[in-house]
């Protein structure tokens, strides 16, 4: 059986993540998303339990994908799915130097640990969880970047926080 993680801090899930998602679950038998902590973000929106509640909300018609949190490495989690690869988008070339290094680090915590990149869609190319933070702030319309299903939870949150 070939499995997947995508993992990532979500913070909210966006439709270019959903995009990687739905792609990759074409390609493998099973997908296990990860809401993990990224040690650089230090004020999220949205708690872990919060984020895996709102993808499983997004990702609930798909059959072969579920959803799990882990506040560990990434490449010990992994084991745990053996075996299994790493699924990463790349938006731009930008993001490739990080995640070369990303994937060499993991693979030298497990050398099992395989990361397999898929090129993000152009149209969501500029898209980032920030950058819905910020529009959501200033009320803009989320519904292009947004999976509909948490438009609302993601404004509701911003207005809380203030
Ligand atoms: N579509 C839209 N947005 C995308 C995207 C896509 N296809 N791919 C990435 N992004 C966005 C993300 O939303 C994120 O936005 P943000 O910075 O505004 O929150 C940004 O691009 C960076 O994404 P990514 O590099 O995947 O970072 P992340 O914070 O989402 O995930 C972890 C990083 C959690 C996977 C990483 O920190 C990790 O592995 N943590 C566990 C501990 C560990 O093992 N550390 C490594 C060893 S030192």
């Amino acid at each position: 059986m070939k499995t997947a993680i995508y993992p990532g801090s979500f913070d909210p899930i966006t439709k270019g993540h959903l995009n990687i998602i739905e792609r990759a679950a074409k390609i493998f038998d099973v997908v296990v998303v990860c809401v993990m902590v990224n040690s650089d973000k230090k004020n999220p929106l949205f708690s872990l339990e919060e984020r895996l509640h709102l993808i499983n909300k997004v990702v609930g018609e798909l059959p072969n994908v579920r959803v799990e949190t882990f506040s560990g490495l990434l490449a010990e989690y992994a084991k745990r799915h053996e075996p299994a690869v790493i699924v990463k988008g790349l938006r731009a070339v930008s993001d490739f130097e990080s995640e070369f290094q990303m994937a060499l680090i993991n693979r030298k915590i497990n050398p099992n640990l395989d990361t397999f990149f898929l090129t993000a869609s152009e149209q969501y190319t500029y898209l980032s969880s920030s950058v819905v933070k910020e529009l959501a702030r200033y009320g803009a319309d989320l519904s292009g970047l947004l999976p509909e299903q948490i438009v609302d939870d993601v404004l509701e949150k911003t207005r809380n926080r203030g």
